[in-house]
């Protein structure tokens, strides 16, 4: 077996309600100034947990897609706050800002300095991360992504500084995510255990949070879109995104991840909407590479084994566009705004991001990154 380093939530609370432990974790660590990243739809959710605490300041100015500039605004705040905890609440976005702020408001290190994989240094200041969607995992992995506005690609901060001190994971504060937003990040997560487990660097201890997650998101997600009050959906919901944050460190994702950064670069497509757009036609490419691996994702979906594993991951497939189709994501690129002549810048741009392509299993050539842009422009 290989070495692999797991870097794991000191402190990291799951289950229906346990908001109300976090109240409790602040006042006995007797915090004294709060900053918090939340946007205004999770205000409320901020507003619970900052009773007691003698001062805080709440950030809600949080881009979807946050950039690189309203990173530094945003950092400013923090610095002239002088915050000794900080706190993400909301959904990838806020705690990928919550990760940054606390590494580095007091830190002599740039934001350009740490962009890449273990280039950031510390971490002085406390950070408590809260997701409100299901998800990105981003409360749980070493990883932060912002949007590097001078060539319009999200680029990657990666280090173990960015593991937060203290997770809390309150399915119950998902229940008012609208359809299309649990759709889009539910795909992610589904996303991040699928790439996971057919990764190069897949890795058994790392494969049963994967497989896990593929089954928990594989069951619940129609529901969760369809029926948002459903708590035992949010709850599966909540659990697989916590196993698919888990996978992102040690193994991470490959190349449905790079060929969904430019997606949402250049045209704003939300993180997992873009990759929900490209999974299926990804999935199929590499199952040819890997068929064992896809059909052990498949029968995680809830998929029969057929006569061969090849067959397995097609019905895979399948099952995953029945899936998408339920949710009823828009899946053509060409009514997103996407031109036919985008295609191979975009397919250029996705090769680079080759932090994750390298993890891919079947190698991608300029000409299949075209042919699967293609195929995502038609839906087909
Ligand atoms: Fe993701």
């Amino acid at each position: 077996m290989e070495k692999i380093t797991l870097l794991q939530v000191p402190k990291l609370t799951i289950g229906c309600g346990c908001l109300a432990q976090c109240k409790l974790y602040l006042s006995a660590s007797a915090f004294k100034r709060a900053f918090l990243v939340a946007p205004p739809i999770a205000r409320k959710h901020a507003e619970k947990i900052l009773a007691g605490l003698p001062a805080s300041y709440i950030e809600d100015s949080i881009e979807a897609e946050p950039s690189i500039a309203s990173f530094k605004q945003i950092l400013d705040h923090a610095r002239h706050f002088e915050p000794d905890v900080i706190i993400g609440i909301g959904g990838g976005s806020a705690l990928d800002v919550a990760k940054l702020v606390a590494a580095l408001w007091n830190s002599a290190q740039q934001i350009e300095e740490v962009m890449g994989i273990n280039l950031l240094r510390e971490r002085k200041t406390a950070l408590v991360c809260i997701p409100t969607t299901a998800g990105t995992g981003s409360e749980v992995s070493p990883n932060a992504i912002l949007l590097d506005e001078a060539d319009k690609i999200k680029k990657g901060i990666i280090s173990p500084c960015l593991v937060p001190d203290a997770v809390f994971v309150d399915a119950e504060l998902t229940l008012t995510v609208p359809p299309s937003v649990t759709a889009a990040t539910g795909l992610d997560a589904l996303t991040h255990c699928i790439e996971t487990y057919t990764n190069r660097f897949a890795h058994p201890v790392v494969d049963i949070w994967a497989l896990e997650g593929i089954r928990l998101i594989a069951s619940a997600l129609v529901e969760a879109v369809q029926q948002p009050a459903s708590l035992d959906a949010r709850e599966k919901m909540a659990r697989g995104s916590l196993y698919g944050g888990l996978c992102l460190g040690p193994v991470n994702t490959a190349a449905v991840h790079a060929l969904s950064y430019p997606l949402g670069g250049w045209f704003h497509i939300a993180h997992g909407h873009a990759n929900a757009i490209l999974l299926p036609h990804v999935m199929r490419f590499n199952s040819v590479e890997a068929p064992s691996r896809y059909a052990d994702v498949a029968v995680a979906m809830g998929v029969q084994r057929e006569s061969s594993d090849q067959a397995t991951a097609e019905s895979g497939v399948l099952k995953l566009w029945s899936l998408i189709k339920a949710t009823k994501l828009e899946m053509e690129l060409s009514a997103l705004g996407i031109r036919e002549n985008d295609l191979p810048r975009l397919a250029t741009a996705g090769l680079g991001v080759t932090r994750l392509m390298k993890n891919n299993p079947r190698s991608m050539s300029q000409q299949e990154a075209e042919a699967i842009y293609r195929l995502a422009y038609k839906g087909a």
